[in-house]
């Protein structure tokens, strides 16, 4: 029989992902606090690293909160909760001190201030950057800072499975609260037991479930998931971003280049060199994301093209070498030399607007249990992110947490024992091209019925084949042991569900949420939120 029992991995605060998110969580904790952060991969390996354009903050003396504030606002389709915008861009700031102090160094002007460019939906110039690979330079210092810190854990290859909440584990409790994860480790195929008074899901996004996304392998919703069977609302899920400007190339995979290039003066063009953004909108390749990947889209499907071009070379050389060095190097390598050739670009999924519902706090509708950055849904984004608002978002909601995690700290109940994970009932699984199979079918499906202009019938058809995949993987679950493609396989199939299903609940076209069968704006500004049903909530975990 399975009994409960003391888990080694007792700390006093869990952080699963080791992102922009996660890790200013667990830097702006006490450093008495005995802090894990798990990572499924190795710790550099999240969007957070491959973020090119920079970080939004209202910095220069032409610039202000209110414009900022207003920006965002028009490019989230005016869906966005005010008070959770104003709270973020007033906390852009402290956010920029905070990650200076942690000693990121960012591009400077040749008077010494940071530099400031610009990206689509800003009306200023307001973006701080390390020229074209401000991710890298954020998580390269960020990582490094919490490797010095004593009282940091760091797990890599470490993969959570399902929070564990004090109803799931059957425990006496008032509240049900979020008291740890299991996890698989993969180099021991271990599932371990971690548990803490407080768990912070900082996974990131869910764009994987696209089959064309500049998002790293991570990006498969498991912290929505997570949170969702913890007992959690999920809202907005229908509003996926498609980034306008990927790589089109054979031999590279969807990669990223930057809307600052547009910022810098790039233009998107056709093949006969005609400027078309001009046709679409006022603020042509500058216009927000929606605008711009729809126009690209439509494009497109009308003259049957592989793709578009951007265009950069009426630049002088210095200035495109000085301003992207990384996409010059990497472009070059490719055989495209961005001072003298186009760019082709297509569209990809890039970012999860909608989440996990927290408040101003991070925290969930679970105690104990936060979500942080691409995984929760403030209510900054509304429809439509605008460029270089989510880092922002990941440094004030991490700081937001820490606050609210270190006033609850005395009173906060501690469980260090629980029943453990129990593999002896299931079996190795002998059939790993089921996983494959599911896994394209899924993303294929994600792309050609839920992707940049939808329509009912299609959401319905997707509906259809995500049900059936759902069923046949979670019988896949309950009789297999679990293996990190057979997590993220059943994370990826349900956040799919809830992105069509939410798609399907809002009947008009905002911001990225654009569907055939009502393409006008609806007079009734909302939310589209899901709950999770009372059985889920109260259900056993799997193997326990
Ligand atoms: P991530 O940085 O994605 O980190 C997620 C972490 O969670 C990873 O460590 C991962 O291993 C871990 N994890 C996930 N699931 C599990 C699990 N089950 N168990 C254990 N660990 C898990 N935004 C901007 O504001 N400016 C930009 O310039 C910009 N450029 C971008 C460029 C690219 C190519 C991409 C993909 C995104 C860009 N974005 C940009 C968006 C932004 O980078 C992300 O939204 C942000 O970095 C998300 O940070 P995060 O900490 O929430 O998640
Ligand atoms: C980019 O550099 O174009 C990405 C910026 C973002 O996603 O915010």
């Amino acid at each position: 029989m399975n009994t409960p029992q003391q888990s080694p991995y007792c700390f006093d605060v869990i952080i699963i992902g080791s992102g922009g998110a996660g890790l200013t969580l667990a830097l702006s904790l006490p450093d008495h606090y005995q802090i894990a952060i798990l990572a499924k991969s190795h710790l550099q390996d999240a969007s957070t690293y491959y973020a090119q354009g920079g970080v939004a903050a209202v910095l220069d003396q032409s610039d202000s909160i209110e414009q900022h504030i207003d920006d965002t606002m028009i490019a989230g389709g005016h869906l966005c909760h005010l008070d959770a915008v104003t709270f973020t861009v007033e906390g852009g700031h402290d956010a920029v001190d905070f990650l200076l102090k942690q000693g990121v160094q960012f591009t400077l002007d040749e008077q010494d201030n940071l530099h400031l460019t610009r990206e689509g939906g800003h009306s200023q110039r307001r973006i701080i950057h390390a020229a074209d690979a401000t991710g890298k330079a954020i998580s390269t210092t960020l990582v490094q800072r919490a490797k010095e810190k004593q009282n940091i854990q760091l797990f890599e290859n470490v993969i959570a499975i399902d929070v564990i909440t004090t109803q799931k584990a059957q425990l006496e409790s008032q509240h049900n609260r979020a008291i740890g994860v299991y996890a698989l480790n993969e180099e021991s195929s271990e599932v371990e037991t971690f548990l803490a008074p407080f768990t912070a899901l900082a996974c990131g996004g869910a764009m994987k479930a696209y089959l064309y996304t500049s998002n790293p392998d991570i990006a498969t919703g498991d912290g929505i998931a997570m949170a969702w069977r913890a007992g959690c609302r999920v809202s907005n899920m229908e509003f996926n971003q498609f980034h306008p400007t990927c790589l089109y190339h054979p031999q590279a995979r969807s990669f990223l280049i930057t809307e600052a290039m547009r910022g810098e003066g790039a233009y998107l063009r056709l093949p006969d060199g005609e400027r078309f953004m001009l046709r679409f909108d006022e603020h042509a390749e500058l216009a927000p994301r929606d605008v711009v990947a729809r126009a690209i889209d439509y494009e497109i499907k009308r003259l049957g093209l592989r793709h578009v071009w951007l265009d950069i070379t009426h630049k002088s050389p210095e200035f495109v070498r000085e301003h992207f060095p990384t996409l010059y190097a990497r472009l070059l390598e490719l055989g495209i030399d961005i001072t003298k050739d186009m760019i082709p670009v297509v569209p990809a999924a890039h970012y999860t607007c909608g989440g996990v519902m927290v408040d101003q706090h991070s925290r969930t509708d679970i105690d104990g249990l936060y979500a942080i950055g691409e995984t929760s849904c403030t209510g900054l984004h509304g429809a439509n992110r605008m460029a270089s608002n989510s880092l922002l978002e990941c440094f004030v909601y991490g700081m937001s947490a820490a606050k609210h995690i270190q006033q609850e700290f005395k009173q906060a109940p501690r469980f260090n024992t629980v029943k453990h994970w129990d593999a002896s009932q299931v079996e190795n699984s002998d059939e790993d091209v089921v996983i494959l199979q599911n896994w394209d079918e899924l993303r294929t499906s994600m792309w050609n019925y839920v992707g940049i202009v939808r329509s009912s019938k299609r959401l319905e058809r997707a509906l259809h084949r995500i049900e059936m995949l759902k069923h046949e993987i979670e019988d896949y679950y309950q009789g297999y042991k679990v293996s990190k493609n057979l997590i993220e396989l059943r994370n990826l199939v349900l956040v799919s569900e809830m992105i069509v299903r939410c798609a399907m609940q809002r009947k008009e076209s905002r911001g990225l949420h654009y569907t055939l069968d009502y393409p006008e704006l609806s007079s009734e500004i909302r939310d589209t939120i899901l709950t999770p049903p009372d059985f889920l909530v109260s259900q056993p975990l799997v193997n326990t």
